[in-house]
């Protein structure tokens, strides 16, 4: 049976937020002033802004009323208990600490978990929180299945853990020297890829069969639920409540950045089934980010952010999300443009490696494509290729190349309406036609670390 999704948006629009019209010229300029980095135009500069999901959302009447009814005492506010009663409801986990982002929550759950050596285990880790393990001394092991980096795989869970790698690495290292197993739901790194249910089961039996503990990076966790629905034996008349609900029933806590599914512009969480664990998380939370009833967040945050989990997990909401995203990618691949597939939860992952085939990796072809992308329509999307994860080897001299070379298109949840996604489409499939005209960048100034942030570019 084939998924009935909506023709539009299950919501009208109550306020708007006038947009910047620029013109070619004036987008030259801005450009050049940017030393062609679109990192360094202003936002206001960007017509539409693909550059994350990440805290761009747009929250909806009753999450606007909830920030009136915020409650800002220090200890004990009413939102606390509204938000984690919410968080137990959906996830049946006990312990919940609240933060103001993600990487805090992945800050105090490697600070309870990693030592130096510790290996840590995931499908994918993000860049945050590979950067948490490493802070610590641990070594982040990756395990995803060999299709999750195919991007003419049509895998439905490419965001899957590769079980015998996984339990391998395991034995190789000995069970002594892994700290933790994290799955990322959906998987950010390669777009947007699901995990399926019967993946965290088994993910869930290695656990146990080792004694290890078992974390989901929740972040999208409400997508993951919607492709489980769609591809997954067994689960299309379940709610995605009940979905998501079984997801976190598998593992022993979560780290969640509130800024994807929690459809609020910032905050975040970390749930834990274990007491002791828990205390000794409060203690790191009081130090780095606030009491233990609010965290980072102000009352009126942890109050539409109590709102906004009810409201991801609405299939209609959800539909209507998966089905704009969709929307975007089907009209590129429809036009020939490389578009990795099949299309995930929040991005649309253009492969410049055949795109822009002539353009060497040193070259930058993503840079060059978001600058070309930029002029051509002010969208601006983010380059995950050589820029940001290439480099040169200190003491070889030798290029290091990044493995993909992907552009990544993100879309902010309920903020665009299908005209912005056409004109987007359009412009990627116009610049597609004239590729072979397009030349690299290069680098004229780099910092020391991230140097894709900051970097000045000039065109070739
Ligand atoms: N985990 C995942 C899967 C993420 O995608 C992110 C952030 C984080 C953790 C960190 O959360 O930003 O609230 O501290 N991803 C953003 C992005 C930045 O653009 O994909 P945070």
């Amino acid at each position: 049976m084939t998924y009935q999704f909506p023709e539009a948006e299950p919501y009208r629009i109550k306020v708007v937020e006038p947009m910047k019209m620029t013109t070619r010229s004036q987008r030259e300029r801005i450009l050049k002033d940017a030393h062609y980095n679109i990192f360094n135009v202003r936002a206001e500069d960007v017509y539409v802004d693909l550059l994350t999901d990440s805290g761009t959302s747009a929250m909806s009447q009753d999450q606007w009323a909830g920030i009136m009814i915020g409650d800002e005492s220090y200890a004990g506010c009413r939102n606390w208990f509204h938000l984690q009663e919410t968080i137990q409801d959906i996830t049946g986990h006990k312990y919940v600490v609240p933060t103001h982002q993600g990487r805090p929550a992945e800050n105090i759950l490697t600070m309870i978990h990693i030592r130096p050596g510790l290996s840590a285990l995931s499908n994918m880790f993000f860049d945050s929180t590979h950067a948490h393990v490493e802070t610590k001394g641990g070594i982040p092991r990756d395990c995803i299945i060999d299709e999750g980096l195919d991007g003419e795989s049509d895998h439905p869970f490419k965001g899957n853990v590769e079980i015998d790698k996984l339990e391998e690495h395991i034995k190789r290292v000995g069970r002594e020297q892994v700290a933790l197993i994290l799955v990322t739901v959906t998987c950010n790194n390669n777009g947007g890829q699901p995990v399926s249910m019967a993946n965290l089961h088994a993910v869930r039996a290695v656990a146990d069969k080792y004694g290890l503990p078992f974390f989901l990076d929740a972040a999208r966790f409400a997508e993951n639920a919607f492709f489980i629905k769609l591809r997954e034996p067994g689960y299309a008349d379940k709610s995605l409540k009940e979905i998501a609900r079984e997801m976190f029933s598998y593992v022993d806590g979560c780290t969640m950045s509130s800024k994807k599914d929690g459809l609020v512009n910032i905050g975040g969480f970390l749930t834990l089934n274990d007491e002791a664990k828990f205390r000794q998380a409060q203690q790191y939370l009081i130090l780095m980010e606030g009491f233990v009833t609010y965290g980072g967040m102000a009352g009126r945050d942890l109050e539409a952010l109590a709102r906004g989990l009810k409201e991801v997990l609405d299939e209609s909401y959800m539909a209507n999300r998966v089905r704009q995203v969709r929307y975007l990618g089907n009209q590129m691949l429809d036009a020939g443009v490389p578009v990795f597939k099949p299309i995930g939860g929040h991005c649309v992952l253009l492969d410049m490696k055949r795109f822009l085939p002539h353009i060497p990796q040193d070259e930058f072809p993503c840079e060059a494509f978001c600058a070309e992308l930029y002029l051509d329509s002010g969208t601006r999307a983010i380059g995950l290729g050589q820029l940001a994860f290439g480099g040169v080897d200190n003491e070889t001299g030798e290029v290091i190349y990044a493995p993909l070379e992907v552009v990544r298109m993100a879309i902010p949840r309920r903020v665009y309406t299908d005209n912005h996604m056409d004109v987007v489409a359009r412009s990627v499939i116009r610049i597609y036609e004239r590729r072979d005209s397009m030349r690299g960048v290069k680098i004229t100034w780099q910092p020391e670390a991230l140097r894709h942030f900051t970097a000045h570019l000039a065109p070739l």
